[in-house]
């Protein structure tokens, strides 16, 4: 039987028109000819420098790109394609966004009744409070508003929005930041939970440790495209990366002593 992707992402092409001058408009391609395919039970990382298109792609898969980009391609979901009005049917349910900035938090509703997106039956309530459980939050977290948190609690909080429900795909843009080693683990963990009953999972990171570590496959984005794909046992080791920039990625890790080439 074929295995039908959960994601599939074809030639994805993501552009700006900016004003160059006073009426003449120009268009900048911050992405080109992208493809990404995640099967259910899959975690993959996609890794690139700041700039290099990460979010975008998260955002064009949502359907929330900014008003003014241009998107060309294809991507589908479950063997469909994806229209930015399904997409924002299925978001926050089927799939769901782990956002890269804290600033997605509504600033002015406290923390529980956001997470459970105003529902106030006692399940969605236990749910709340194992999930704040599971990921160190005191079960007071919820009667708190966004601006009383710190940044590790924001981001907590975060995650725990997009994950209380079973999700089929997971984007997480840059999930980890502000959490000590031991709270990031905790959420890989429950990321390869969700993906071990059958879900997707679209890590995205600077952090090539836990790239490692996590995910099944390792995309390499520059500017705005694959380079290269490679397991992510393939890159902990070094073998098969072809593509110098991936290389140079792979030496400059802590574990390999922080080389960095010529002109990089
Ligand atoms: N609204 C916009 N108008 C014009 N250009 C934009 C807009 N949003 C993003 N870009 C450009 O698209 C490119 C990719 O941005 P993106 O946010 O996807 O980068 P990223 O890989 O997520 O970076 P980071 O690791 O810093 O989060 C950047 O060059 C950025 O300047
Ligand atoms: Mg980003």
């Amino acid at each position: 039987m074929e295995r039908i992707p959960v994601l599939n992402v074809e030639n994805l092409s993501v552009s700006f028109s900016q004003y160059a001058g006073v009426l003449r408009k120009k268009q900048i391609e911050a992405i080109k000819d992208l493809n990404v395919t995640l099967y259910p039970g899959e975690i993959v990382a996609v890794a690139g420098a700041s700039g290099s298109g990460k979010s975008l792609l998260a955002h064009a898969i949502l359907g929330i790109l900014p008003y003014n980009a241009s998107m060309g391609g294809r991507i589908s979901y479950c063997g469909n394609s994806l229209t930015s009005a399904q997409a924002q049917e299925l978001r926050g349910k089927e799939i769901v966004l782990v956002p890269q900035s804290v600033s997605y938090l509504d600033p002015l509703m406290k923390v529980g009744p956001q997470i459970r997106k105003n529902a106030k039956d006692k399940p969605s309530r236990e749910k709340t409070l194992e999930i704040f459980n599971r990921y160190g939050l005191a079960a007071e977290t919820e009667n708190l508003y966004p601006f009383e948190l710190s940044g590790g609690m924001a981001r907590r909080v975060l995650i725990s929005t997009a994950v209380l429900e079973k999700p089929k795909l997971v984007i997480a843009d840059e999930p980890t930041p502000g959490l000590d080693a031991a709270a990031a683990k905790r959420v890989m963990e429950h990321f390869r939970e969700i993906a071990d009953e059958g879900a997707a999972v679209l890590l995205i990171t600077h952090d090539l440790e836990l790239a490692i570590e996590t995910a099944d496959r390792i995309a390499i984005f520059y500017a705005g495209t694959t380079l290269e794909e490679v397991q992510a046992s393939d890159f902990a080791e070094g073998l098969k990366l072809h593509h110098p920039y991936t290389r140079a990625l792979w030496q400059a890790m802590p574990r390999n002593g922080m080389q960095v080439p010529k002109g990089i």
